[in-house]
């Protein structure tokens, strides 16, 4: 008995994501927000015979605030997606203010909400949403997320492609810690499931290929956006763990998001005696529960070259989160 919205549900991973949700037996109540066409999607997903009603709101007649009512659980996919030449960094300007007003309405409509941030650039995205919520007074760093799981499938599959197993691409598991984009994404072949030998080589070409996932898609697309099916199945890969979480259910395998470590301060001890104090925020492995985060666990035992990686990592995590940090304080 779940009220999910998704914000930004018109577009290229909102459409495709709402579908999953729409056909994901918890969710009895999707709401769908965007500035553009969204009766016209939900009008759409409503024929699907599963249980999930489905409304489509747009800004008129309060139509945010409508969308995020009793909601338990948003989605944000909403803003612009990257060209060919652009980093996520790039979107900041664009991005920024759309994710701070969404923040400012979950605040006053949803402050419950579990909130997954898919805009990017996450690693700045995600602090933008703790300051809102931390001056509107209704911060829980346990029920805040940046959705990295498009990290860890693309691991998954890149290192089953380069195992010489793709059929068995869904039985592998690769930890992908720190941020999301370029260096500060941290693939940790060491501790792959099942695992593989590779070579110096190999690991060095496959943690470029993960850190750089995302041009590839952007490279193929040809000025026409950016990932949006393998997202949409990430995003609602993730959602659904939440909502799985929500109603009681453990998960084996940890989850990894980008997280405030302050969500567990106990657990994220053994992660900063790792990469130092010197973030805020990480994707590290978790386990969920009914409250958000449960547990954050510690990152294992790291090679030399892992560990260097995350020492880049830490060292541009601390820009993008300053960034977010002083648009908010900017906004006073
Ligand atoms: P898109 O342009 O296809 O869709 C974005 C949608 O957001 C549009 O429908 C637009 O109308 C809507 N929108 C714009 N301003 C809004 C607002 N104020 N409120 C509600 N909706 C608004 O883009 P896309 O390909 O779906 O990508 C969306 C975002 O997701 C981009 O920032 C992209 O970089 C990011 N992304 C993140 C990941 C990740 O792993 N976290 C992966 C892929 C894409
Ligand atoms: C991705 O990893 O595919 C997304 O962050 C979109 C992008 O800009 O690459």
């Amino acid at each position: 008995m779940v009220k999910a919205t998704v914000i930004g549900a018109a577009g290229g991973i909102g459409q495709p994501l709402s579908l999953l949700l729409k056909q994901c037996p918890l969710v009895t109540e999707l709401s769908l927000y965007d500035v553009v066409n969204t009766p016209g999607v939900a009008v759409d997903l409503s024929h699907i015979n599963t249980a999930a009603t489905v409304t489509g709101f747009t800004p008129e007649n309060d139509g945010l605030a409508k969308a995020l009512k009793g909601t338990e659980i948003v989605v944000i996919p909403a803003g612009m997606p990257r060209k060919p030449g652009m980093t996520r960094d790039d979107l900041f300007n664009a991005n920024a203010s759309i994710v701070h007003g969404i923040a400012e309405a979950i605040a006053k409509n949803a402050p419950k909400a579990f909130v997954l941030v898919i805009s990017n650039p996450v690693n700045s995205t995600v602090p933008i949403c703790a300051e809102v919520f931390k001056k509107e007074g209704i911060y829980d760093p346990k029920r805040l997320f940046g959705v990295t799981t498009l990290d860890v499938v693309r691991a998954g599959t890149f290192v089953s492609e380069a195992a010489g197993k793709s059929q068995d691409a869904a039985k592998y598991q690769v930890p992908v810690v720190g941020g999301h984009s370029g260096v500060t994404i941290v693939p940790l072949l060491s501790q792959a499931k099942p695992s593989f030998s590779p070579d110096q080589k190999q690991v060095e070409q496959l943690t470029e290929r993960i850190q750089f996932g995302g041009d590839e898609v952007v490279k193929a697309k040809e000025a026409k956006g950016s990932a949006t099916l393998s997202m949409a199945y990430a995003g609602a890969r993730f959602a659904i763990a939440v909502m799985e979480a929500m109603s009681g259910k453990t998960s084996e395998s940890p989850e990894y998001s980008y997280v405030d470590l302050t969500s567990d301060a106990e657990g994220s001890k053994a992660v900063t005696e790792v990469i130092g104090s010197n973030t805020a925020f990480f994707s590290v492995p978790l386990t969920l529960g009914k409250n958000g985060v449960e547990k954050i666990h510690p990152l294992g035992k790291l090679s030399d070259f892992e560990s260097s990686a995350v020492k880049k990592a830490v060292e541009a995590l601390g820009d993008n989160i300053a960034k977010g940090v002083s648009f908010k304080a900017n906004k006073l």
